[in-house]
């Protein structure tokens, strides 16, 4: 019999792993808000331009890693590797710029696909929760988003992460780092990958995130970005530095951080955990401002600025750091029946408990007390109702603290009540 299997690089999210990533999104989304964000939805694919002329030709996400297929019209569709492109166009095409407010804040949680070689912490299928603005550009507005990143780790307990930030310069600033970095490389690029030989013409820069040359010490002695800011890009990136360091963030100005998607201008960063095993120095998040994407895509000069950070890496760091918190409320009450009569009685209770809130189980076919507590075993509840024949006759329930194992007998009509507010009195409702 053949047996079915998940495509490499993708996972089944069941049990315990789909309570963690939805208690991620839900931390996230929650905290975001209060940061004036609000959700988009944009489709999984896209046309395939979409993500070309703004991630970029040279980009390895473009030029390697994305799933493009053609539909049956022929047209080039794409699965998204990454939420900016696509909000972007979503942005322009329901003119959410004409919206009064002068910041548009979107914020996404989906899955992304790219075609990499899966390894720790990277996945062919993976969930971003990213957030974009459009509107302003203020080196006030670059530290806000950054916060509201370090906000949210924080508040899904997450520990020892360190911000790296660096500037790229605006369009100014990297026409003449490209050079410089042509004039570089020009000499060593026959000792690099066939890849890099083409993108010293294409765009030298993609050279500097190039995974097969990464060690490198040609690339580690490469210009830097830094040498090369006009004086509006140095100053701008004072300013943000300035505003950081209000604040207690653990960062780090990398001068090496260029990032590997084309649209980034200025303010690049990226978050990175700092740990004492092979996730030390993964990247959980990572973004910056654009300020020629909207503009390239449109005839409209809007700035944009955002990050997007990996849900499977949080969810493993946090798995590492023990960080999870009231994960699964569990089960409230399992009830027993223990003759078939009993057993329609439990049924009723069921339904009218669930539609007031509750989560209640039983076992709808065994009546004997002993393998029906097998069920509570299993499911941990809060309390249990049992129901026998003389509860039936008395129409007094037996109700079963499991904390206290203490049990006492409550009329039926009480039920409801009685349970309501032992588990708000127990913080579980
Ligand atoms: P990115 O750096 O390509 O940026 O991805 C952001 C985060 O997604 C990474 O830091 C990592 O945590 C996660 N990630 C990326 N690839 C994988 C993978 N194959 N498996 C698991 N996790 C992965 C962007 O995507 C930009 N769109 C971020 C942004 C938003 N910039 C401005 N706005």
């Amino acid at each position: 019999m053949k047996e079915y299997q998940k495509i490499k690089g993708t996972q089944d999210f069941f049990g315990d792993a789909i309570l963690k990533l939805r208690y991620i999104e839900n931390i996230a989304s929650s905290t975001i808000k209060h940061f004036g964000f609000q959700e988009i939805q944009t489709p999984i694919f896209e046309n395939t331009d979409v993500f070309i002329k703004n991630v970029g030709e040279e980009s390895d996400v473009v030029s390697k890693e994305m799933y493009t297929f053609k539909d049956k019209s022929d047209r080039s569709i794409t699965l998204r590797p990454e939420g900016t492109a696509a909000v972007a166009r979503s942005y322009l095409e329901n003119k959410m710029y004409a919206n009064s407010l002068p910041l548009t804040k979107l914020f996404y949680f989906g899955p992304m696909f790219r075609y990499e070689r899966p390894q720790t912490g990277r996945y062919r299928e993976f969930h971003q929760f990213g957030v974009e603005v459009y509107g302003e550009s203020s080196p006030m507005l670059d530290c806000d988003v950054i916060l509201s990143a370090y906000t949210i780790f924080s508040k899904l307990g997450i520990q020892n992460i360190k911000l790296k930030i660096n500037s790229i310069g605006n369009q100014m600033s990297r026409n003449h780092y490209s050079q410089a970095l042509k004039d570089y490389f020009q000499d060593h690029i026959h000792e690099m990958c066939t890849d890099c030989q083409r993108r010293l013409n294409t765009n030298p820069m993609r050279i500097l995130d190039c995974k097969a040359d990464k060690d490198n010490p040609i690339l580690k002695n490469a210009p830097k970005i830094h040498d090369y800011l006009t004086d509006e890009s140095k100053s701008y990136f004072d300013e943000v530095i300035h505003y950081l360091n209000q604040f207690s963030i653990p960062y780090e100005i990398d001068l090496n951080l260029v990032r590997g998607l084309d649209y980034y201008t200025d303010t690049v960063f990226e978050f990175i955990i700092e740990s004492d095993d092979e996730l030390n120095g993964l990247a959980m998040g990572g973004g910056g401002k654009y300020s020629d994407m909207i503009k390239s895509m449109s005839d409209r000069d809007i700035p944009g600025i955002g990050y997007a950070f990996g849900v499977e890496r949080i969810l493993a760091i946090m798995d590492k750091q023990n960080a999870w918190k009231e994960l699964n409320k569990g089960v409230d009450v399992v009830i027993i029946g223990l003759d078939e009569e009993s057993k329609l009685c439990g049924f009723h209770l069921m339904q009218e408990l669930r539609t007031e809130n509750l989560t209640v189980e039983m076992d709808y076919k065994n009546t004997s007390m002993k393998s029906q507590f097998k069920l509570c075993d299993k499911l941990h509840p809060s309390y249990i109702v049992i129901i026998g024949e003389e509860e039936r006759k008395t129409n007094i329930y037996q109700v079963k603290d499991t904390s206290t194992k203490t049990q006492i007998g409550i009329s039926r009509n009480e039920i409801l009540t009685y349970l309501h507010t032992q588990l708000s009195i127990k913080g579980g409702n």
